[in-house]
């Protein structure tokens, strides 16, 4: 995407002024699209943790928090890793942040010097390009190869140098709804041991994995929780995106140098929706397991819809998205198609290209977000549908 430079900013965030979620986003709004861009649910969260919100309001949890996060929340966050992974975390050793935003944030910058090399996967997250930007470290991106979204360690292996600090993982994996397999980890965790880099993990999907993969916290293989800083949110998983508590943890030292960045950002946030955090990562088994049964199901509904109009639908076992090549649908490059799309049939999506270093290996690939209800999913594949004559 070009835009002028705007002369009063920083040079290295030049090239990060447009985020493609604003663009199309606003795109919706003007066009009055349904909006499958961005990865935002239309339902809100579970009830119970809603009114624990207000309770807490009413309670007068409206004050400044510790900057590390309540110790209640603190707590919930270990016993969350040992009952959903077996990893003993200790509640000392978890930050409470602004979102997983602010933790990626505030790792990068805590942890990498000007001039570090970060390993990426392409298609990236988007913030992750502007916060090692920001800290002044170098992008270093392996590509995810479609059909299945798999790189090769080859590759992985030939991109770590003496200037390399840390790979960053994002598992499950956005934009792509692919799930890291345990070979994959296995790869990663040895290189990183081999070549003592530091690895931040990505987990806010990790409640939503399907046909049977299993989210695996990269932490809990051997040699790895002494490199790792693990990150997760409340946003996905509960449905409440728009809460921003996240989280990391890590060893003492590892988290006390995040926590020394994350004081300088906000310092601490949201006391009321701390607490309810709380009783969201205290729900029953029957809440998680329901998350992923009811997204298994609408991600079949999209994936079915978009093939029958004739898309090159790819395989997605994890988050709420799905990508999809728009070649067979006379488009060579996935952002004029989106750009046409509100146009053409009303529905947005975003196009990955934006997400890659290597645009050519993205060109053609657009996401489409499923967390909606069902009804407005029927109703995009109606509309989608018009692009099949
Ligand atoms: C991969 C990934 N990481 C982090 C975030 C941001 O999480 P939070 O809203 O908790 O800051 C998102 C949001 O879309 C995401 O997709």
């Amino acid at each position: 995407m070009s835009v002028l430079p705007n002369p009063h900013l920083v040079a290295r965030m030049q090239g990060h002024r447009l985020s493609i979620f604003g663009e199309m986003s606003a795109l919706a709004v003007e066009t009055g699209a349904i909006n499958l861009g961005q990865g935002f649910p239309d339902t809100d969260g579970p009830v119970e943790v809603t009114e624990a919100a207000i309770q807490a309001i009413r309670d007068g949890f409206n004050q400044y928090p510790p900057d590390r996060g309540i110790p209640e929340l603190r707590q919930a966050v270990a016993d969350h890793q040992a009952r959903f992974y077996d990893q003993q975390v200790d509640p000392d050793d978890v930050v409470v942040a602004t979102g997983a935003s602010e933790a990626l944030g505030a790792t990068v910058m805590a942890l990498v010097e000007p001039g570090q090399e970060v390993i990426v996967f392409e298609p990236y997250f988007d913030l992750y390009a502007a916060v090692i930007e920001l800290a002044g470290g170098v992008r270093r991106a392996v590509t995810l190869r479609t059909p299945d979204y798999s790189f090769d360690p080859a590759e992985l292996e030939a991109s770590i140098n003496a200037s390399t600090r840390m790979i960053m993982v994002n598992t499950p994996h956005n934009p792509t709804g692919k799930v890291f397999s345990n070979a994959e980890l296995g790869e990663i965790a040895r290189l990183a041991i081999a070549h003592d880099l530091l690895v931040v993990t990505d987990e806010v999907y990790e409640h939503m994995t399907y046909d049977g993969a299993h989210h695996v916290p990269l932490a809990t293989l051997p040699g790895m929780a002494e490199r790792t800083v693990t990150i997760s949110s409340g946003g996905k998983s509960f449905g409440l995106t728009g809460w921003k508590v996240g989280w990391a943890h890590a060893p003492t030292e590892l988290i006390g140098a995040v926590h020394t960045v994350k004081q300088h950002l906000s310092f601490t946030s949201g006391a009321p929706f701390q607490r309810a955090m709380v009783t969201a990562l205290n729900l029953s088994d029957g809440f998680f397991t329901g998350l992923a049964d009811d997204l298994r199901a609408r991600r079949d509904l999209i994936v079915d819809g978009l093939s029958s109009v004739g898309f090159t639908v790819y395989p997605a076992s994890g988050t709420y998205y799905v990508t999809a090549d728009v070649g067979p649908l006379g488009y060579e490059d996935g952002m004029d198609f989106c750009r046409d799309l509100p146009g053409r049939c009303g529905v947005v999506a975003v196009p990955t290209r934006v997400f890659y270093d290597d645009e050519e290996a993205g060109r053609s690939i657009v996401r489409f977000a499923y967390c909606k209800r069902t009804e407005v999913l029927h109703e995009a594949i109606e509309r989608l549908s018009r692009l099949a004559g």
